[in-house]
Order: C-alpha cells, then structure tokens, then sequence
C-alpha cells in the first residue's frame, strides 16, 4: 500500500475510520484516504465487489463492465435478477458516451448534477455495459453522486461502476458503513468506510425515455424536478403498479411489523417519532424533514437491533423529502411473505 499527497476528499471526509483491517481474510475494510481509495480500485480492477459510500446511501459497487463482477452483486445482496442496477460516473460527459440526453435529461442533469438524481435514459449500442446490469433492458439507470470519496473512486476508477444500496434484498438500505457490515460483511470483498452518509435516503430516480416521469421519490423532492423541466413531471404514485423494476411493495423491511400514522404507541409498540411526540427515538423534534430522511433508515436498524417486535411512526407530511419518507414507510409496513 503507498501513501500520495492528500487529495481534497481528505478533509472533506466526513469521519476517518482508524485503522485498515481484515476481517475473516477476505474483506478489506478502507480508509476514505488516498491509499484506500487505491486499494478500492484494485479491487474493482480485480472483478470484486467494494462497497462505498454516496451522499444518500452506501453503494455495492462492482465493474459494469464486468459480467461476473456484476453477477457478483446480485450474489451478495440476493437480489431477484431481473432488477436493474443504477450505474455510477464520474461526470456528464462520461454519462453522455454511454446514453442519449433529450433536452429534459440535460437540463435536470446540469441542475441537480453530482447529486441525488437518478436518470434513466436510452443506452447506446456497443457501449460495454454487462446486460446483467440492465437485466436486458435497452435504457440505463445513471447518476453522479455528491459526495468526495464517491467522486475519487469514479475518478481513479474511470469507468462505470454498477451499485445498487449495499443492503440484503428487501432489508433497510445502509446509510453507516457498520449497517453495511452486519448485512453484508461476510460477501463482499472491500467497504470504504467514510462515516454517515448526508442525505439517508435513495436518490430520486426520473425517466426521460418518453415525457419526464417520477419512478421512485428519493433524496431530491419531486417539486424541485418538476419546476426544472419545461413540461408536467407524471408520477406513478401507487406502490402497487411499480413504474421501477424491483420496485415491490415490500422492500425497506426491518424485522419488526409496523403501524404508520400513529398519534401515540400501544404498549406492546416502540414509537418513532416525528415532531414534539414523546417518542424512543424521534426523526426530528423539531419537525425537520431533511433531518429525518437522513435519520431515517439508521432508526429502523437501531430500532431493529433494539429487537422491537412492533413500530408506531408518527404522521410524516407528504411534502418535499417527505413523500420519499413516506414510501419508504409504506414500503416497510407492507405485509411481506
Ligand atoms: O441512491 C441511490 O440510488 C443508491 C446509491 C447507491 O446510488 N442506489 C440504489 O440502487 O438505490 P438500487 O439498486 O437499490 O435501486 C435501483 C432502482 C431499482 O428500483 C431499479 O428497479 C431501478 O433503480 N432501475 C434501474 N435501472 C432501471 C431502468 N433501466 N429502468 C427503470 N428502473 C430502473
Ligand atoms: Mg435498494
């Protein structure tokens, strides 16, 4: 391992873990620095599988490029194979050597670029992407993530890399690089660990194949998108006719069952709160909604480590960051098999 000059990500990571370790002789736990950054890069170079994170979530990343590297995600996480995978970039003009951009897909990617925008656009013939990663599709979910040690791994790695949420299929998305290690700590090969991730929840994803459409609400509120682009955003609402492959009702699952749109826990329930409630944990007090996305998905681990067999959460308002909220309630509160 070699040690270069600090980088900028260097002192804009959000936490340094103190030390590299390896853990039952096949995962590499790494720095967000530049020797780990490298490190994560031989790894991805090698066909393996490095979690790391992104300012809404910690990704499973894995060479797009790569058929058995990419199989390899859907080996970790379980994943039903017909679900696609979001592809990762360093920057618009990667992105635009892969899909084609209408006027909407540029204007929304030129505003919310790097950030928490997913788009889904045609893919280009011929571009090298595994079709593991579309599971056969002919459009591409893309985005730039937002956050330092993302951008040095897509920079040194120049290339795609395909990742999903680093989390089991159907379980909460982590948002800690220790939620990535109880879930997936004896499958995957490398985690960067850069500390908590900023936004907590996924990004929003937007088709631009035909008119604009919302396909799944997430980090960016549907309000900002709509007022970006020059006509109607349509939004498929119903968690039961899922626009998003993959998209099932029940997904973002802990353990426990859970009551939504609850004033005050039974006795045998655990209250997540939400505003002035006297509750165990409270996504905000104050009624923040930017706080509670990212404190969202750590409560429900927490909650679940606690062993709490039954949820009440408190009313979420349905705007902005909300409505992602609330899906991802719905989703987690929805009978599973
Ligand atoms: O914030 C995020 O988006 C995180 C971080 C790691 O970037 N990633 C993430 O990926 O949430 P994942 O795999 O958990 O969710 C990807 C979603 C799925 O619902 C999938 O069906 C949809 O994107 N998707 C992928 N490709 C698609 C396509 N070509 N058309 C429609 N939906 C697609
Ligand atoms: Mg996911």
């Amino acid at each position: 391992m070699h040690h270069g000059t600090c980088p900028n990500y260097l002192t804009l990571a959000l936490h340094q873990p103190k030390r590299h370790v390896m853990t039952n002789g096949t995962l590499s736990i790494l720095h967000a620095d530049a020797a780990g950054i490298a490190a994560a890069v031989d790894l991805l170079r090698a066909g393996k599988r490095v979690a790391f994170p992104t300012e809404t979530v910690y990704g499973l990343g894995a060479d797009a490029s790569n058929d058995t590297a990419v199989a390899g995600i859907y080996a970790a996480k379980g994943r039903p194979s017909f679900n696609p995978l979001i592809v990762h970039l360093p920057d618009l003009e990667m992105a635009r050597t892969l899909c084609d951009f209408n006027d909407d897909a540029l204007r929304l990617a030129s505003a919310f670029w790097p950030g928490a925008l997913t788009l889904v656009l045609p893919l280009k013939p011929r571009v090298g992407i595994s079709k593991l990663v579309t599971a056969g599709l002919d459009t591409l979910a893309i985005r730039v993530p937002d956050h330092p040690v993302a951008e040095a791994l897509l920079t040194a790695f120049g290339g795609p890399i395909a990742a999903p949420s680093a989390n089991p299929s159907g379980r909460v998305s982590p948002t800690t690089a220790a939620h990535v290690m109880a879930g997936l700590g004896d499958r995957i090969e490398g985690l960067v660990d850069a500390g908590p991730c900023g936004v907590g929840l996924e990004s929003t994803i937007i088709s631009c194949v035909d008119a604009p459409a919302l396909l799944r609400a997430g980090g960016i509120p549907a309000e900002a998108i709509a007022a970006c682009l020059s006509q109607p955003l349509a939004i498929s609402a119903d968690p039961a006719t899922p626009v998003a492959p993959g998209q099932l009702a029940s997904h973002y699952a802990p353990s426990a069952t859970i009551r939504l749109n609850a004033q005050i826990a039974e006795p045998d329930e655990v209250m997540l709160g939400f505003g002035a409630v006297d509750a165990r944990l409270n996504l905000s007090p104050s009624g923040d909604l930017t706080e509670a996305a990212a404190r969202l998905f750590d409560y429900l681990h927490q909650l679940d480590a606690m062993g709490a067999a039954r949820i009440a959460v408190s009313p979420i308002p349905n705007h902005g960051l909300g409505a992602a909220i609330n899906d991802r309630l719905q989703r987690a509160a929805a009978p599973r098999d």
